[in-house]
């Protein structure tokens, strides 16, 4: 198929998504929000004084999804690209495959947090497979980070998608939290390989 028309095809796909339209709508930056919406109404792990950390926030769709249910906690988003200022979130760049960026984190909170969530995604390079494996790794250092900052009965949710990296997220989930839970929400595309992991209970390792 010719570029063109690939990205016609994009483009009017964009159109009949009901989950775009909305986030429009409702001004969300991201359609992302929708999932995050959908995953807290299902697990309510998102309170109003919780203290929360969002990796790879841009462009904020979950961080603006925090700041309305966060009234008296803290927020901290991170990203390796920059994110527009957004109100009673806080904001640093970075890339957390650097383990400098991941103690600066540690030692901006110098307290254990409540929820980490993390939508990231590696940047795309044009081969399926390794993306793939980019994207696990970053879950993978994200769990590390979860282990070193989350209280006991804290809650992980992250995105990793499905293909060679997967059981080993999985396993690794598995090892380090107490309830480990896949989850699909509407709001992600059906022809999309993501599948969410909503991880509590830090155990004892
Ligand atoms: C799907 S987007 C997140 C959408 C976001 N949750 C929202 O609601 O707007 C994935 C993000 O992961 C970020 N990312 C990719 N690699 C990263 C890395 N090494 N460190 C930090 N963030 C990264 C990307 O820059 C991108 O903004």
């Amino acid at each position: 198929m010719s570029k063109n028309k690939i990205s016609k095809n994009w483009l009017s796909e964009r159109k009949r998504d009901f989950y775009f339209n909305q986030s429009k709508i409702q001004g969300y930056r991201s359609r992302a929000a929708y999932k995050l919406i959908e995953m807290n109404d299902k697990f309510k792990f998102i309170k109003k004084d919780t203290c929360l950390l969002d990796l790879g926030s841009c462009p904020g769709g979950w961080s603006q999804v925090a700041a309305k249910l966060i009234t008296k906690g803290e927020i901290l988003a991170t990203d390796i690209k920059n994110m527009e200022k957004l109100n009673k979130v806080t904001f640093i760049r970075g890339d957390m495959n650097d383990k400098e960026f991941c103690e600066k984190i540690y030692k901006y909170f110098n307290k254990k947090v409540d929820v980490i969530i993390s939508d990231m995604a590696a940047n795309t390079t044009g081969n399926k497979d390794l993306d793939v494996y980019r994207t696990g790794e970053l879950c993978l250092n994200s769990m590390d980070l979860s282990k070193k900052i989350l209280k006991r009965d804290g809650v992980f949710l992250t995105k990793v998608f499905m293909g060679s990296v997967f059981e080993e997220v999985h396993e690794k989930a598995k090892k380090y939290f107490n309830k480990v839970i896949k989850y699909k929400p509407l709001a992600s595309k059906s022809s999309s390989k993501e599948i969410y992991f909503f991880c509590k209970g830090l155990l004892n390792i």
